[in-house]
């Protein structure tokens, strides 16, 4: 496993563009699996959990090549519903696909995903729904079979706003000619782009963004070009970044409307958000920062996102006062505090609250990304602490960052890997 090195108290400065987002590239590349003819995606992001997709495509038939930044699957050859264990082992992503395999062939057949560092994360939702819809589910030697003759749609009232599930759910219902209602869906912006997405493919969608969500499928789709959104929570991680580091950057690419929660509580604390022309957004952080105790929790869209969560607290680091952060959507995602202890940060966490002492400084030491959101986490605590921080198991937070050091470096970051 390699490593980040970051050598700390540089201002970050300059302009950067955000790339296309992870969350939605992922399930609209499974999504891909239900048209008849290739889809073309642009603004998918190099990332390793996209390259694990594309082996899951690759695995079920499916031809993939990139044609320089974009992505053009062709999912006519896929004749296998059969997800293999080890891509499911490596990504719980790959879980998307049973959605549009269980539609287009009848069978899906995966691995339940197993628990991982962020809490245990079942998919009993997602084969609520499925249930819900028409197919069956049973326990195999291989893993969770689902089968269904003929799915019929019809109403799914979901029991929390799973994210995965609501996705599942409108692949499947892309390719069933009835109506398929969810109530309770989740409203993220990655929710709406995968809806615009199934649109392009020839479904009908209403209400996607809302908790009340109705689809219309085909028994054909055809293919479609589509580009992803912005990924809001890359853009979150730079703001911050940019924040603690007292610093002056300008994003492009960069929906703020995406970012409820996150641009009001920085400017409640002095940092001057701006939004320009074509989805720019010029961040400068203040002097000082106002003193106030910042209390949150996190939840579904449009609360605060659990995946800005850990890079908030690295930045409120700096924020003198004492602050409360509550995980409330994993049950256990607060483990980079004791990580950013050893650096010299004042908070103490169980489970799901951390208190945090901001406003005293940080030294390097040695910290590992226990997760990608908490990698990054460290990355900028690292970039605001006096000396080197050596943050270890670097591929965990490639995950989700594409040239993270390097597109730092470029705002003036010292960052090398090894
Ligand atoms: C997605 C995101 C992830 C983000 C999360 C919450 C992708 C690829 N990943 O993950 O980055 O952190 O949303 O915003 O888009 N749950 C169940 N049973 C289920 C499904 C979920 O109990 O069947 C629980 C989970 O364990 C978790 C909570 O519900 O505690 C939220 O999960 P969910 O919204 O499904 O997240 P993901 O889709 O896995």
């Amino acid at each position: 496993m390699g490593e980040f090195v970051v050598r700390g108290g540089r201002r970050l400065e300059g302009t950067l563009r955000v790339h296309g987002a992870k969350n939605a590239a992922l399930p609209i590349m499974a999504a891909a699996v239900l048209a008849s003819a290739p889809v073309t995606l642009e603004g998918v992001p190099k990332l390793r959990d996209v390259d694990v997709m594309i082996e899951v495509l690759r695995a079920l038939g499916a031809k993939v090549q990139w044609v320089d930044r974009t992505l053009v699957i062709d999912p006519s050859g896929i004749h296998q519903y059969v997800i293999p264990a080890e891509l499911m082992m490596k990504m719980r992503a790959s879980i998307f696909v049973i959605g549009p395999l269980l539609a287009k062939f009848g069978h899906a057949v995966a691995m339940q995903p197993g628990g991982c560092s962020i809490g245990d994360r079942p998919i009993d939702i997602h084969i609520y729904g499925f249930r819900q819809i028409g197919a069956d589910v049973t326990e195999t030697e291989q893993g969770t079979r689902l089968d269904a003759v003929n799915l019929t749609g019809g109403a799914v009232h979901l029991s929390y706003p799973s994210v995965g599930a609501t996705e599942n759910l409108m692949m499947a219902a892309a390719l069933i000619p009835g109506e398929t209602r969810i109530r309770n869906a989740a409203m993220e912006p990655e929710i709406v782009d995968l809806a615009q997405f199934l649109e392009k493919l020839g479904a009908t969608i209403r209400g996607a963004g809302t908790p009340d969500i109705r689809i219309v499928g085909r028994r054909e789709l055809h293919g479609a070009t589509h580009s992803v959104i912005p990924d809001r929570i890359e853009a979150a991680t730079f703001i911050l970044a940019a924040s603690a580091t007292g610093g002056h950057v300008v994003l492009e690419n960069c929906i703020i409307e995406h970012l409820p929660g996150l641009v009001g509580r920085l400017r409640d604390l002095g940092v001057e958000i701006r939004e320009g022309e074509g989805d720019r957004i010029e961040v400068n952080a203040p002097q000082a920062y106002r003193t106030m105790p910042v209390s949150l929790h996190t939840g579904p869209y449009p609360g605060f996102a659990t995946d800005m969560q850990a890079q908030f607290m690295a930045f409120l680091l700096k924020v003198p006062g004492v602050h409360i952060i509550s995980e409330r959507v994993f049950e256990n995602r607060l483990g980079h505090a004791r990580e950013l202890r050893r650096m010299g940060a004042q908070v103490m966490a169980d489970q799901r609250v951390a208190l945090i002492y901001g406003g005293h400084a940080l030294h390097g030491a040695t910290v590992r990304a226990l997760d990608l959101r908490a990698g990054a986490a460290l990355v900028i605590a690292g970039l605001t602490a006096d000396g080197q921080t050596v943050i270890t198991e670097r591929e965990v937070i490639e995950r989700g960052y594409e040239d993270l050091d390097a597109r730092l470096n470029t705002l003036g970051a010292d960052i090398d890997r090894r």
